[in-house]
């Protein structure tokens, strides 16, 4: 990575979300930067969706803010994160299922301001990029799963962001479609000129991918680092990754997915 304070940075800072009662999330502070992926990993119900509901605008936090390049983008709505170049791919699925695979991302394109031409050199580039040519005149909702994710990732990369964030991609898929997906990931920050950041439980696929890792429980940071670091922490192992440690828990299947 090169750039120094130049690179594109977004800023957590210490957000606080809650609802009624219950507080999702507690001073959690973070940086994302251009070039770099970034792991965002905890239990279930630690607060990591939330947060990336917080950063893409779908909620408001209810103290702290979030900054990309010195310009406060919490509190604004979806539409104009997005334009401030975050993008996102959800826990579930969430194409126009009726459209083709190039209609989709094309749209993203479209929305993100490209014209009609661009918009579809755009895609056709990022199909090609993912090997999915191919599915571009396919139904979106004709697709196997593990292809709905990719075409959801290209689709966030046609707005053209500065920063991704991916929640929980390799979700529902099996070793072989997890193993595709981390080939494909890892090239995009550099590609794209791009910080993403991962969810997952797959900690094979997120020690292997990130350059660093940020640990949530309960809605409270309780580490970050290198995966070497995490792996090591006694407080993450106690609180998700297991008193047999980082290689045990990464072999386990997660059986706890929410619905
Ligand atoms: N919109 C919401 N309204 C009320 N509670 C919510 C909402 N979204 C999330 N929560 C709660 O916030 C906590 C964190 O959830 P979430 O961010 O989805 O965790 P994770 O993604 O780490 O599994 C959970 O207790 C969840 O039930
Ligand atoms: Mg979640």
């Amino acid at each position: 990575m090169t750039g120094g304070e130049r690179r594109s940075t977004l800023a957590v800072e210490s957000v606080t979300m809650r609802f009624g009662g219950l507080r999702a999330l507690h001073e959690v502070d973070l940086q994302l930067h251009a070039g770099e992926i970034l792991g965002l990993i905890g239990p279930n119900g630690s607060g990591k969706t939330t947060l990336v509901n917080v950063i893409t605008g779908i909620l408001a936090p209810t103290e702290g803010r979030v900054i990309v390049n010195g310009t406060v983008i919490s509190g604004r709505p979806p539409h104009r994160v997005a334009r401030a170049g975050v993008a996102r791919t959800f826990q579930s699925v969430r194409l126009f299922t009726t459209l083709s695979v190039r209609e989709n991302i094309e749209l993203a394109a479209v929305s993100a301001g490209l014209g009609r031409r661009a918009a579809r050199s755009s895609a056709d580039d990022l199909m090609e990029r993912f090997g999915i040519r191919h599915l571009a005149e396919a139904a979106s909702g004709s697709l196997a799963y593990g292809q709905e994710r990719i075409v959801e990732i290209a689709r966030a990369l046609a707005t053209g962001c500065s920063f991704l964030l991916l929640d929980e991609p390799a979700a529902g898929l099996n070793d072989q479609e997890s193993e595709a997906l981390l080939e494909r990931l890892k090239g995009i920050p550099d590609e794209f000129d791009c910080g993403m950041l991962i969810i997952d439980h797959d900690m094979d696929l997120i020690m292997r991918l990130c350059h660093r890792l940020h640990v949530l429980n309960q809605g409270q940071t309780i580490a970050s680092g290198t995966a070497d670091q995490i792996r090591r922490n006694p407080v993450v192992i106690e609180a998700y990754l297991g008193s047999q440690g980082a290689a045990e828990a990464a072999a386990a299947p997660t059986t706890d997915e929410e619905v």
